[in-house]
């Protein structure tokens, strides 16, 4: 058969099964939260033949059913040109550019992207829940989300209140499709901190509600110490009280008591008792009281008046 004559017939054909079709109904870009049904459209009016779909350049086959893609088939009524592409429970894997073609006709829709998001995973402070913390010293919360896409956003906030300032990054998985973002968030606890709680949020276009953690410091600091003589004045040859009261997270280990300078034996308790001699005039009292994030020393001079 000459070639211009097969041209000719397979024209015919052509003409045949879609002469005048065309889409009254395009897929477009569409974005579909993972889990979720989602249906690309497509209506073809004045076509009786084959309708295929494609996804990134690849034939799904002709079948309504797609076997082969065990959540793909098409929707609608085919005698009345509805070839939608309804794709069950999505999964990051249909994250993919779509045609709807038809055939015999030489027509293919406009190439529609579907975006399949994926909310973050449970975010976790990774000093968290609780952090000791030195008062004074600065300590660095961090906060991490993955699996997420796209990238999830996270936000600080102490006792609810937002904060500013912390350091974002984020970074592809090894998936290629997902990605993780970590913030770093700089605090100088203060004594005031002490119980406060630190919650990193977690949301992205797929969790617009997200996630969140807590965590709370443990703010540790040396003992504040006040040093009180009873009673505040004392004759000579009477008896007087010293009292080392401490305030510290963690617990006071030890308080240490010294007359100038030299340790006083048998003091160890927040508390010593002593009768005053002609000594005290010129011997302060002090006491250091100590745990584990440091010691602090107190020193007084006990009033003695003469009689
Ligand atoms: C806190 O994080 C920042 C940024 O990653 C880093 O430069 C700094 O050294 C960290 N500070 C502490 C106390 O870990
Ligand atoms: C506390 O301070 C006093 C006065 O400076 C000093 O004499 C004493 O040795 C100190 N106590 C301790 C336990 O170091």
């Amino acid at each position: 058969m000459p070639a211009a004559l097969v041209r000719l017939l397979a024209l015919s054909c052509l003409v045949h099964a879609g002469q005048g079709a065309y889409f009254s109904q395009e897929p477009e870009d569409q974005v579909v939260v993972a889990g979720q049904a989602v249906t690309l459209p497509c209506v073809i009016v004045g076509y009786q033949g084959m309708v295929q779909w494609t996804k990134d350049g690849l034939a799904l086959g002709g079948e309504r059913d797609l076997p082969g893609w065990a959540r793909y088939s098409l929707a609608g009524a085919a005698g009345a040109g509805q070839h939608g592409l309804s794709i069950a429970a999505a999964e990051l894997g249909d994250d993919a550019e779509y045609e709807c073609q038809a055939t015999q006709a030489a027509l293919r829709s406009r190439p529609a992207r579907l975006t399949v998001l994926l909310p973050p995973e449970e975010p976790v402070i990774e000093e968290g829940p609780r952090v000791p913390v030195q008062a004074g010293r600065a300590q660095n919360l961090t906060c991490r989300a993955g699996g997420a896409r796209p990238a999830p956003e996270l936000r600080w906030a102490r006792d609810g209140q937002p904060l500013t300032g912390a350091l974002y990054a984020k970074e592809p998985m090894a998936d290629g499709q997902r990605e993780s973002a970590v913030s770093t968030l700089r605090l100088v606890p203060s004594v005031a901190d002490a119980g406060a709680t630190f919650t990193c949020h977690a949301s992205n276009p797929a969790a617009p509600a997200g996630r969140q953690v807590t965590a709370t410091l443990d703010v540790q600091y040396p003992p504040t110490v006040v040093l009180s003589v009873e009673p505040p004045t004392v004759p000579e040859g009477g008896k007087v009280r010293f009292l080392c009261e401490a305030t510290a997270n963690p617990q006071v280990t030890s308080y240490r008591w010294t007359k100038g300078g030299m340790a006083i034996a048998g003091a160890e308790g927040p508390s010593y008792e002593a009768t005053v001699d002609h000594s005290f005039f010129t011997q302060p009292v002090s006491c250091e009281a100590a745990n584990a994030a440091g010691a602090t020393n107190i020193t007084t001079l006990v009033d003695v008046h003469c009689e």
